[in-house]
């Protein structure tokens, strides 16, 4: 561990922090405020230190009076006392005076530090004063101003109703897991009237619009992980060049137009750059540079309703433009939650897979909170759903979400049971199902004792349970082949399952 002995701030701050609001107030300021200049410089980390207590603990009253010692710094002769003032003052809630303040002192100050400690405090606390104020403001603080400021007067939010009548030239791409490429595209063909697949390529289908369309069009599609609109591309990932590029694609009329279409209130967005980490620098440049192109589109990583991500493509990057819609607004039936619950999309795409089959009778063995069963449920022409889990809360849940999905013609039953007992479950003894459809637990987060066998018993309850001519889907953890003779693989491919691979499966019950 690093020693703080060489930095003797360190080693004060770390003391002082962990001092009570009383102690730092009545022993600590008192001597702070008494002190001959050099002995008030050694201490200044006080100051840090009670910005980050007081943000902690401490009554309002309390806590206004530690503001009013901090506003009262920003006037110190001592140069670091007021930039250490400037920092922990938006961490106990500073508002309209101290903005004042720190406006006022922006206007006199000839330091460049201290103008960028300004600027920061600004960033955090600043409003409509700051944006009116007669003052230069580094480009990123007024950017986080004026989205400050656009956030508190409307939230704004994505559009999913709004049709874009101008979609010449627009790509959009949509990403999901890979291996589930086939049927995404797949649903696109059959369902997608508006758009045609223009290109699939490894985790992405990308479409070309042919009608006017809404975002509602892009979710009723349900086999896609999320959506992006193409802006632009940069021919290389780093340096001045590829920062022009995408921000000249961040701020250009296509992107202003989806904005304008789909956006109600200012449009805000948060930037990512895909498959690179963290890039708190290239973000900060990027976003700089599109501000001063276009002030009205503001980067803002905060509750922003849309996300432009950086993708890397070939040598260059894409940049795309994302709705950030949480909850998915495909999930509108989804009540709650199971920890090891599947990815929807996935969810799906199994069901897809498994196909409309009139008159289906389901099971979901493993059924957790249930989607697969809603899944194939919506695709129609289920006669019954049984889903059986071992947690009595998970069989809650899905019971809950099934409900909720308004599936209410639809009979279902969900019972507490360990799969291989099926047979206490009313009308689901042998041959008693058309389709079983499931992703059984990995072994991932809850160690499963004997993983195989699972795999080996669900075979077997499959060969017993499945009508002839039913069919299996599911999601194999394991490069396990099935030894029942009764089922014939359909297909299988290799999937994603967020940072492991699996199979999806499909086999089919021989008929008698
Ligand atoms: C991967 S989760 C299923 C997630 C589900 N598809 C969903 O979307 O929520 C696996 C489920 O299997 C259940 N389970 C584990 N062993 C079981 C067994 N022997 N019989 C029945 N259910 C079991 C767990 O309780 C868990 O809810």
């Amino acid at each position: 561990m690093k020693s703080d002995a060489k930095n003797p701030g360190k080693e004060l701050y770390q003391q002082l922090r962990r001092r009570s609001c009383a102690q730092l107030w009545l022993e600590e300021v008192p001597r702070f405020d008494r002190a001959a200049p050099r002995e008030r410089f050694e201490r200044v980390a006080l100051v840090r230190a009670v910005g980050v207590v007081f943000s902690e603990g401490g009554t309002a009253a309390e806590k206004d009076a530690a503001r009013a010692w901090l506003r009262g710094l920003l006037h110190d002769p001592e140069e670091k006392i007021r930039r250490y003032a400037m920092a922990a003052l938006p961490k106990i809630g500073a508002g309209a005076g101290e903005e004042t303040e720190l406006l006022a002192l922006l206007q006199t100050t000839a330091s460049e530090r201290e103008k960028k400690f300004l600027g920061q405090a600004l960033d955090k606390i600043g409003g409509a004063a700051t944006l009116d104020a007669a003052v230069a403001l580094p480009a990123q603080t007024a950017q986080k101003v004026a989205a400050h400021v656009a956030r508190s007067a409307s939230p704004s939010a994505v559009r999913l109703d709004r049709a874009l009548a101008d979609f010449a030239g627009l790509r959009i791409h949509l990403r999901g897991r890979a291996g589930l490429e086939k049927i995404v595209r797949a649903e696109v063909e059959e369902r997608g009237q508006k758009f045609r697949v223009a290109e699939v390529r490894r985790e992405l289908v990308a479409l070309t619009p042919v009608a006017p369309f809404s975002l509602a069009d892009i979710f009723a599609l349900r086999c896609f992980g999320t959506v992006g609109f193409v802006l632009g591309t940069a021919p290389v990932s780093d340096g001045p060049d590829a920062i022009e590029k995408l921000a000249a694609a961040i701020t250009s009329p296509l992107a202003r137009h989806l904005f304008a279409t789909f956006t109600e209130g200012a449009p805000r967005y948060r930037l990512d750059f895909i498959a690179k980490g963290h890039q708190r620098g290239a973000v900060r440049l990027l976003a700089n540079c599109a501000y001063a192109l276009c002030p009205d589109l503001l980067n803002d990583p905060r509750s922003a309703p849309w996300a432009i991500d950086i993708h890397p493509a070939g040598r260059g990057c894409t940049a795309e433009l994302r709705p950030r819609l949480s909850p998915d607004p495909r999930l509108w039936f989804r009540q709650q939650d199971v920890p090891a619950a599947s990815h929807p999309p996935l969810a799906a795409c199994m069901a897809r897979l498994a196909g409309r089959v009139e008159n289906d009778i389901v099971w979901d063995p493993f059924c957790g909170s249930g989607l697969e069963l809603i899944e194939r449920t919506f695709l129609g022409g289920v006669r019954s759903v049984f889903g059986t889990d071992l947690s009595a809360g998970a069989i809650a849940i899905s019971r809950a979400n099934f409900a909720a999905a308004q599936l209410g013609s639809v009979p279902a039953q969900f019972t507490c049971a360990d799969f291989r007992d099926f047979a206490i479950v009313p009308g689901l003894g042998p041959e008693g199902a058309t389709l079983i459809i499931t992703n059984p637990p990995m072994g991932m987060r809850v160690p499963i004792p004997n993983l195989r066998g699972l795999i080996e018993d669900l075979f077997a309850t499959a060969a017993a349970v499945l009508r002839p001519g039913g069919r299996l889907v599911f999601a194999n953890p394991l490069r396990l082949e099935n030894r029942q003779p009764a089922l014939r693989l359909q297909s299988r491919e290799t999937v994603d399952f967020g940072g492991f691979d699996c199979r999806l499966e499909m086999y089919r019950k021989a008929a008698r």
